[in-house]
């Protein structure tokens, strides 16, 4: 059989639209590859191969130092005389003898913000109190620096660097070349490097940030706080994301649609199949697919597109969120001539993590999830976290969303901006939707591309159900913004037409952008009206892109000003948001809206509010900055899961106000609650739906205890005692075992104990973490929106009552020993397990 000739770049088609899918890099751990059944033609082909593709991580040993906006002298001679087009002079680190031995040594994720003091400074509050900007130019400029070799064997495969995101504004340069500039700080990038790579030598790679200029109006982060990637190719391979897949879910089986882009970076035609194989997560291989042979022209992009049925296909859905696996397999490499017989080597094996389910929006009744309802009990957040920044170990990812489910949360908004992958991942693998976000809301190149780069990495995440345009812009209800809207979205829709854009508006619905998306966002419901737009424009779906914004301080129930704190109940909000007990039932009454984000799942760095400094933190979290959770949370899981919830608060640790009332609140989702202080009931009350309970108790010392009846049983109970004086140290670990692979966590919470045991709601004492064993403290964290102690250090106080402090394990197996002293406190020790793990594939 003599193969075809491809034609040139065929036009994608995608048929069938019910939306799936999910795409991870290929660095994820895959389960066994050949399964019973396989025949041996396909275990031949199929057989993992490192020559084939690698893809590496590059993290370890790099070296890093500040360079300077204003000052040649102090920037490496950036600017100074230096020709930016002379082949291989670029940047002084460049060098081969360059001596970085007074460079830091670290690792990525790596921003170089955090680890700044906090500064008061006007211009700084919103950005999270950090020295950056234009003023600042000594602390604003990164140089990054790492060795590297690359075999004399690779000198016939391609090579590129891919960064998950660098903040900001980067020029990267290899072996003295330069690789290109990279704006944005969200959306990755990639650069072609085989040309300039040194075969069989060492090779330097420098990247130079600038942090200058801010993209957002909260705390970024800086520096290459992503990770970053060396990928190695057969020059004939499935291109840069270069899979997509998408499927139709019918009674007994789906339907899956795989496109495959296969590139062939080779002088001359070359001759190839792509053979596509579902594995479940199992390992079970479900379905393979083996294209016809042909011919892919030198230098051109083949567009393939194969059918696979999955028969009874275990659907993602939140509660069971099933992934799939799409082994691609590039069969070829052989001269354009040759038969279809001769194509069997393997060049290429890619595989992409994927998820089969069917969403639709309904503009009556919201949204429906494999023909379910399902209410967006949705956070939007940024990314940072206490200790580490904008830098997050993967795990953290984890961890975070892992926090947001136990509330009862069912979706994350990825505002304002493009996510690392590890967050969509654990989205993914942990069922959470996700309204992925782009931070440039334009038409332009630069916007155009930004958007592009998300949606080809992203469009494959089974937990992506959105695709956000922007927030907010001052142009969302002119002429101008529809025109960009619409280009956004036509782009878009070549993408990925299986998902609908929306756009988080903040006023002037029905006018710009509104003519455009599909699903129409409101930020903060009260500022318009929901009811009038959806009246006007019935055919619209609605969704609240961003709600609430309330703002709460935890463990703190007086306003103070002065030290930048805000009451815990559900009282304080700035003009344009909402408290959590209005929003909610506001939401509920009318099940057109498809459901709505709460401005924050977590505190984070920047944007305080209603205070500025010493306030260096926003406070509109449900959680704070460690994830430790104030008592509007229990309010959201009382009324956003099944399970019951009962929370009494405030603490009962008011020494000198004996006598005096003191509002109590209860939070819960049983029929009727009774109160009792020492054991005295202070009454029995129904509690409403969506609404708290409230009491006036005059303070006496002791027990206040709530119990929660339903269907006249007691269901549950919640207490807070009058402690005694900080007596203990307590730690507490997310996990006791953990990977001895170089990146895995133990996030550890660190509590200040009273003599019996209580965790003592005022306490602040300093604590000091001394480790022992193959580990390092990665971070400190304690929630307080208003401190100034450095995050990167092995000491913190509590914060009422609670710190965190984050343990990265090393790569060598064993017990990593941490212990926490504080004067006059029982010191805590607490081993943590690293178990030896295969660490990911990397750069050595
Ligand atoms: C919104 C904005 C968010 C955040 C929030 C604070 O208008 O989209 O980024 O600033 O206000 O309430």
């Amino acid at each position: 059989m003599t193969p075809k000739n491809f034609t040139r770049r065929d036009v994608l088609k995608i048929g069938a639209m019910a939306p799936a899918a999910a795409h991870a890099f290929a660095s994820q751990s895959a389960p066994e590859l050949v399964s019973e059944g396989e025949s041996s033609r396909q275990e031949s082909v199929s057989r993992p191969d490192a020559s084939i593709r690698e893809r590496l991580l590059l993290d370890f040993n790099w070296r890093f130092h500040f360079g300077h906006a204003d000052d040649p002298a102090q920037d490496f001679n950036f600017g100074k005389r230096s020709i930016f087009a002379k082949s291989g002079e670029l940047f002084l680190p460049s060098r081969q003898n360059f001596d970085d031995s007074l460079w830091q040594a670290i690792d990525l994720p790596h921003d170089f913000a955090v680890a700044l003091p906090f500064v008061d400074a006007p211009e700084l509050i919103s950005f999270g109190a950090k020295p950056l900007g234009r003023e600042y130019p000594a602390t604003s400029i990164g140089w990054y620096r790492r060795v590297f070799e690359i075999p004399s064997t690779d000198a016939n495969r391609r090579l590129s660097l891919e960064f998950d995101g660098v903040f900001r504004d980067c020029i990267v340069a290899l072996n003295g070349h330069y690789l290109g500039r990279n704006l944005s700080g969200y959306a990755p990038f990639r650069c072609a490097i085989t040309d300039f790579a040194n075969y069989g030598g060492k090779n330097i790679l420098v990247v130079r940030v600038d942090a200058t200029e801010h993209e957002g109006w909260f705390y970024e982060g800086a520096g290459i706080y992503r990770h970053v990637w060396l990928v190695k190719t057969n020059p004939l391979h499935v291109a840069h994301c270069g899979t997509y897949i998408t499927s139709d879910v019918r009674v007994a089986a789906a339907h899956v649609t795989a496109a495959t882009e296969v590139v062939n970076e080779n002088d001359t035609a070359k001759t190839c199949r792509v053979v596509s194989t579902i594995f479940d997560k199992a390992g079970k291989r479900i379905a393979t697919a083996r294209s016809a042979a042909g011919a892919i022209a030198p230098w051109t992009t083949h567009d393939f597109q194969q059918q696979l049925e999955v028969p009874h296909p275990a659907l993602w859905s939140l509660d069971d969120p099933n992934m799939y696996r799409l082994l691609t397999i590039i069969e070829g490499g052989a001269g354009e001539s040759a038969g279809a017989e001769n194509v069997n080597a393997v060049v290429d094996r890619y595989e992409t993590f994927f998820g089969i389910r069917t969403f639709h929006f309904d503009p009556d009744k919201g949204l429906f999830l494999n023909g379910a309802h399902v209410e967006v009990k949705g956070t939007c957040n940024h990314q940072d976290h206490a200790g580490v920044g904008s830098a997050l170990p993967d795990r953290i990812q984890y961890f975070r969303i892992a926090r947001l489910k136990e509330m009862g949360a069912n979706a994350y908004r990825t505002s304002h901006n493009p996510p690392t992958p590890a967050l969509l991942d654990a989205c993914d693998r942990l069922g959470m939707l996700v309204m992925d976000e782009t931070r440039m809301m334009s038409s332009d190149k630069e916007g155009l591309s930004e958007l592009e780069r998300m949606m080809r990495r992203d469009r494959n995440h089974p937990s992506i159900f959105l695709w956000s345009l922007g927030n907010e812009e001052p142009e969302q209800g002119t002429p101008r913004g529809a025109r960009i809207a619409a280009t956004m979205k036509r782009l878009a829709r070549r993408i990925d037409p299986a998902r609908p854009v929306t756009v988080a508006m903040n006023g002037h619905w029905g006018a710009g952008y509104s003519k455009v998306v599909d699903v129409q966002g409101f930020n903060y419901f009260h500022l318009g009206s929901v009811d009038k737009f959806h009246a006007d424009f019935p055919a619209q779906p609605c969704i609240g892109s961003e709600e609430a914004s309330t703002v709460s301080t935890r463990g703190i129930y007086e306003n103070d000003a002065a030290r930048g704190y805000v009451s815990a109940y559900d009282m304080n909000k700035p003009d344009w948001g909402s408290l959590a007990g209005d929003w909610w039932p506001y939401f509920v009454a009318r099940p057109f809206i498809a459901g709505a984000f709460v401005w924050t799942g977590f505190d984070y760095r920047g944007e305080p509010t209603p205070y500025a400094w010493p306030c260096i933190s926003s406070h509109f979290g449900i959680m704070d900055t460690c994830g430790f959770p104030k008592d509007n949370y229990f309010y959201y899981q009382a009324w956003w899961t099944s399970r019951p919830v009962l929370h009494v608060f405030p603490h009962w640790n008011w020494q000198g106000k004996e006598g005096q009332p003191i509002s109590v609140w209860v939070h819960g989702n049983c029929e009727e609650v009774e109160l009792f202080l020492n054991d005295q009931s202070l009454g029995k009350h129904p509690m409403p739906r969506n609404a708290h309970l409230e009491w006036k108790v005059n303070y006496a010392p002791g027990t206040l205890l709530a119990r929660g009846f339903t269907g006249g049983k007691l269901i549950a109970e919640s207490r807070q005692e009058t402690t005694g004086a900080p007596a203990a140290i307590k730690l507490t670990p997310d996990r006791q075992a953990i990977n001895a692979d170089g990146e895995d966590v133990a996030i550890i919470t660190v509590a200040v104990l009273d003599s019996k045991n209580r965790v003592v709601p005022i306490a602040d004492n300093e604590i000091t973490f001394e480790l022992t064993g193959h580990g390092k403290v990665i971070g400190v964290g304690n929630g307080d929106p208003s401190s100034h102690e450095p995050d990167k250090t092995s000491q913190r106080r509590a914060f009422n009552g609670l710190a965190q402090v984050i343990v990265q394990a090393q790569k060598q197996p064993g017990d990593i020993v941490l212990t926490a002293h504080s004067p006059g406190l029982q010191s805590a020790t607490l081993t943590i397990t690293a178990n030896a793990a295969s660490s990911r594939p990397s750069v050595s």
